[in-house]
């Protein structure tokens, strides 16, 4: 029996989109599970189209109308590579009210979005897949909601930011300031030219609010969650790493501490959830403290599994489109929403969200950096 081939369009064709188009078009049929439907191109929406052609996308499948491609009938899922907050919600949410199986790698959308998209998704019985969300090309949410499904999380910590962990690592092997490591970033292509989303956390914030979907259950207001050692966002232009200095770098690393921004959320004992992403001092010898540069690393501690561990490459167009054509494949299998068989979580929760606790070190900036094990 021959199964219906499953018809993708792309909206974006940048960084992570140019590498899922290219695999689209260089090795689908090596993509098709054994037991699933072909995945074919149908479609690649844009704003510039000159430009996507002269990356190599084929012109026939350009367009510059993504509602259009989101309203076909001759598409029936999205891969939404676009990012940022409109139009990318919109289109999202059309496409999955419409019956479409929806993809993305938006972290932002899914953060800020995520339960209305899942109650949309739910109600039209629509997929919804995002592993390329958090940590780029590491499987992680997958593991997460299946795998370890029978256990109780009571903590995830990561470092789910590569370009402020690239920084970081320089900070402390280099011994350079923070505006001088942050220009290198930039110049290498791993900040971006408006680095704040990622040097003032808000990025691994919306990483762990996903994460915190799949532990916990709750999709917590990103808002909720401090960037700064104990307390709540809501001041604008809040630290993240950059109060960190090159003195403070250097005075924790005389007593054995490496400084990693670290998102941690944890269930307290009364009920409340606890939720940072605080530049933390970590033992230069542990696991976390031992993740250098771009790479990405995620602990969870849980019951009765233990504390498990994923690590690898969390950005770059290559490794990023691993996790989306991952999805893919999943769709073409019939495998349903990235949060697989939990507990729906279809509206914002009310939850208590509090900074975590715990002490903190006193470093010569006078920032008091929450000391992690
Ligand atoms: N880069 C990474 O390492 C990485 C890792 C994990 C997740 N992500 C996520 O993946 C998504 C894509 O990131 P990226 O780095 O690939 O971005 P990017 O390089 O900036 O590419 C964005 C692409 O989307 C297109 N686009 C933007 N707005 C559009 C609109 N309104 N209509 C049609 N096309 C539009 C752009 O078209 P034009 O070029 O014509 O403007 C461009 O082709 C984001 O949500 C990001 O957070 C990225």
């Amino acid at each position: 029996m021959s199964v219906q081939p499953l018809r993708i369009g792309v909206i974006g064709a940048g960084t992570v989109g140019r590498e899922v188009v290219r695999a689209l078009l260089d090795r689908s049929p090596r993509l098709q599970p054994a037991d699933g439907a072909p995945l074919v191109l149908a479609g690649v929406a844009v704003r510039n189209v000159e430009r996507a052609i002269a990356a190599g996308v084929p012109e026939e499948l350009l367009t510059d109308a993504p509602a259009h491609l989101v309203a076909s009938d001759e598409i029936d899922v999205l891969v939404e590579l676009a990012g940022g907050d409109e139009p990318a919600r919109t289109l999202i949410a059309a496409a999955l009210g419409t019956g479409k199986a929806v993809v993305t790698a938006n972290k932002h959308v899914v953060a800020h979005h995520g339960a209305e998209l899942e109650r949309i998704a739910r109600e039209a019985e629509s997929p919804l897949r995002f592993e390329a969300a958090v940590a780029g090309g590491v499987p992680v949410l997958g593991p997460l909601a299946l795998d370890l499904a029978a256990n109780r999380v009571a903590r995830v910590r990561g470092i789910v930011n590569g370009t402020t962990n690239y920084m970081l690592t320089a900070m402390a092997r280099e011994g350079r300031e923070y505006a001088d490591v942050l220009e290198d970033a930039q110049a290498r292509g791993y900040a971006e030219a408006d680095p704040t989303a990622d040097v003032e956390g808000l990025d691994a914030v919306n990483k762990l609010v996903i994460l915190a979907r799949l532990v916990f259950g709750h999709w917590l207001a990103p808002e909720a969650i401090g960037n700064r050692p104990g307390t709540t966002r809501g001041e604008a232009g809040s630290p993240g790493i950059t109060g960190v200095t090159a003195d403070d770098v250097a005075a924790l690393a005389a007593e054995g501490r490496t400084i990693r921004l670290l998102a941690t959320a944890r269930l307290a004992e009364d009920g409340a959830i606890e939720a940072s992403v605080v530049p933390t001092a970590l033992p230069g010898g542990s696991a976390f403290g031992r993740c250098d540069g771009v790479l990405n690393r995620i602990e969870v501690d849980a019951a009765p599994v233990g504390r498990v561990a994923f690590e690898g490459p969390g950005a770059g167009g290559a490794a990023t489109s691993s996790a989306v054509l991952g999805d893919l494949v999943a769709v073409a299998r019939g495998q349903g929403s990235t949060w697989a068989g939990l507990p729906a979580a279809t509206a914002r929760s009310r939850i208590e969200v509090r900074p975590v606790a715990g002490e903190c070190v006193a470093a010569p900036s006078g920032a008091c950096y929450p000391v992690g094990d």
